[in-house]
């Protein structure tokens, strides 16, 4: 048994070489001092070694992740924020966030520019075919935004008809739009922001934003209301997505998710991120 563990160790060590004389080129320090691990480097590793967690997320989403000055200075901030910045405390290392189109986080995944997603992502099918999920960590219902003179005429769904509805680009919202609201004219956008902005400006006649967002921007736009209109989704789940194939970050997300729920820290960085929320 021992010796077949050794061998096993020894087979590693070779392994683990090949990649640290590589990844070692620039970095002699680091190195040497890994040299004497046995296991291959894997996604943690490598995170703790850069000694950043970066995240990739898109900041058009209050309560989940959203810009505010504090002190004079813009920042990200918002429930999704807090979530990472515990995942990177249990880490170690510091988190750095990057701010983009909510349609390009995955392709940024996959290119290595970021190392998690938390922006309020569903898990679908379609992409757990490129990206791992950790556990979901909170839940919305989708909603139908209007403005408020138009309440009364948009009711069901065929009062859409024909009627221009925003969605954010490459979201689930995508789909429910084609899928239940098909006589309606599906637009799409990069930002939520800019969605409302249409929507205030009359070139849209509705959206389907997820409910705490469609809150969120309706009690900033007081001519905004969410319409009675039901859409029959299930309520969406948010996970954190990683690349696929680094179980051992996923496997880190969700033990500080579990830390969290027990804690009932999640539900305290909502409420706290709902009041951050002008
Ligand atoms: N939950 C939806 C999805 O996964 C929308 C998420 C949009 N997130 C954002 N930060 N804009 O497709």
């Amino acid at each position: 048994m021992l010796k077949k563990k050794s061998s096993k160790l020894l087979a590693l060590l070779v392994a683990s070489t090949v990649v640290f004389g590589f990844a070692g080129c620039g970095k002699a320090s680091s190195a040497s001092a890994n040299a004497g691990t046995t296991k291959q480097e894997t996604k943690v590793d490598k995170i703790k070694k850069a000694g950043k967690l970066v995240l990739g997320t898109s900041a058009d989403y209050p309560p989940y992740e959203f810009h505010k000055s504090v002190d004079g200075k813009d920042e990200i901030v918002g429930f999704d924020v807090e979530i990472a910045k515990e995942i990177a405390k249990d880490l170690g290392v510091k988190l750095e966030i990057k701010d983009m189109d909510f349609k390009g986080l995955l392709n940024a995944l996959d290119a290595g520019n970021i190392d998690i997603v938390l922006a309020g992502m569903t898990p679908t099918p379609e992409r757990e075919k490129s990206v791992d999920f950790s556990n979901i960590y909170y839940k919305a219902e989708q909603k139908v935004v209007v403005r408020a003179e138009d309440k009364d005429k948009i009711k069901v769904a065929d009062d859409l008809k024909g009627k221009k509805l925003g969605v954010q680009k490459g979201s689930i919202q995508e789909d429910i739009a084609k899928n239940q609201l098909p006589g309606a004219e599906a637009q799409a956008l990069g930002k939520i922001s800019d969605i409302v902005l249409a929507l205030n400006t009359k070139k849209y006649d509705a959206a389907i934003i997820e409910g705490p967002v469609a809150t969120s921007y309706v009690n900033a736009n007081k001519n905004l209301v969410i319409a009675d209109l039901k859409l029959k989704t299930e309520d969406a789940g948010s996970a954190a997505a990683v690349k696929k194939g680094n179980k051992d970050l996923v496997d880190a997300i969700n033990k500080t998710l579990e830390r969290l729920t027990n804690e009932k820290t999640i539900d305290k960085f909502v409420t706290d991120a709902n009041k951050l929320v002008e």
